[in-house]
């Protein structure tokens, strides 16, 4: 019962993917402006760059896409590039349009500037997709009604905006559409110390102080990801008020609260958990290819390449062969003292 209970809240703390929690809280937490996105510098300068030439020529934005595992900031980044243009944005994403149809409200609404945000763009159908092509290209749509004789082509002009993609596969996107976006950003993941900067100005906005050893102790355990840093730091707080010890994340509460919630010190969320457990009893640590790894997990394979694989390639924890994936004698320490009853 006691274990089932942590497995549990592992899972919820951890996971990369947004809960309802972190909805809750995007709103106040979220970079209103470009100065309040921390880190990926070159992406920020460049993406400045390509807005300050555009308001300078007096044209909408190059469709941009940006790609990166979930919790990066893309769809911070998609509102932050509509706030500095000045333009309003309309959000929506790949699996809420399933006809090409539903598309056409959209569109034809847009003013001249608007961005349209969509939100995991690989999951649009191909006829979307298709659909899609002339509308970024030449701000033109060919709509047909009706089927059989009776069916006519409606071309509708669209005004001038910018199309802002988002995915978490880019590996997964049809280059005729990658082809169209002007503007291509991948986005990496951030450094403990500028998570400790983010977790320094969140930590103001929801009115606690934390020092700076404790920001950096929690920046390590975040996964490289700011929407887990963000997530920490709110179990932290609930801790330091519920213990009533003060109004200052120490180094001190922040490590007994993560230890409680049984954060380990390098923050690998349970997908991670559950492949190197895997690689290191069935496959003695591998190399193992991508695809039977998958199919034992149960997952598809572009999740593993894209969501899982990423971070911890990063640290170091997995490497690629030419024969498969393999674990670091790093991982497999790490397996040994501290997973192995998880
Ligand atoms: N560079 C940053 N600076 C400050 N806060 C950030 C930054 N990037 C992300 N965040 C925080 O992390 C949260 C998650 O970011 P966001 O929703 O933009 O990620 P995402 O890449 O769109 O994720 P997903 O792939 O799951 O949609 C944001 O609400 C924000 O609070
Ligand atoms: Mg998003």
């Amino acid at each position: 019962m006691e274990n089932t209970s942590h497995a549990d809240d592992r899972k919820r703390i951890v996971l990369t993917q947004e809960t309802e929690e972190d909805q809750l809280y995007s709103l106040s937490l979220r970079p209103a402006d470009v100065s309040e996105f921390v880190g990926q510098k070159d992406l920020v300068e460049n993406l400045k760059l390509s807005i300050q030439a555009a308001k300078k020529r007096k044209e909408p934005l190059e469709h941009v896409l940006f790609s990166g595992p979930p919790g990066l900031g893309k769809t911070s980044l998609a509102n932050i590039v509509a706030h500095e243009m000045g333009a309003h944005i309309v959000v929506t994403s790949g699996p809420a349009i399933d006809r090409a149809g539903d598309l056409v409200g959209i569109l034809t609404s847009l003013e001249a500037g608007d961005v349209l945000f969509i939100d995991e763009i690989h999951r649009l159908s191909k006829v979307v997709e298709e659909f899609l092509y002339p509308a970024m290209e030449q701000f033109k749509i060919d709509f047909v009604v009706d089927k059989g004789p009776t069916a006519k082509t409606i071309n509708f002009n669209l005004k001038p905006f910018t199309l802002i993609g988002a995915t978490t596969r880019s590996g997964l996107l049809a280059s005729p559409l990658r082809d169209r976006f002007g503007i291509y950003h991948h986005l990496e993941f951030y450094e403990p110390e500028d998570l400790a900067q983010i977790l320094k100005s969140s930590a103001k906005k929801l009115s606690i102080d934390i020092d700076q050893e404790a920001a950096m102790e929690i920046a390590r355990r975040s996964r490289g990801t700011p929407r887990i840093t963000n997530r920490l730091l709110r179990r932290v707080r609930d801790y330091l008020q519920v213990k009533g010890e003060g109004d200052t994340i120490t180094k001190d509460v922040a490590g007994r609260a993560l230890e409680q919630l049984k954060v380990d010190i390098y923050g690998l969320d349970a997908a991670d958990r559950r492949l190197i457990k895997l690689m290191y009893e069935h496959y003695e640590g591998g190399p193992v290819g991508i695809e039977a790894l998958a199919a034992t997990l149960n997952e598809e394979s572009d999740t593993l390449i894209d969501v899982v694989e990423p971070y911890l390639l990063k640290i170091g924890f997995m490497k690629r062969t030419q024969r498969g994936r393999m674990l670091s004698d790093e991982a497999k320490k790490h397996i040994e003292t501290t997973m192995l009853n998880v």
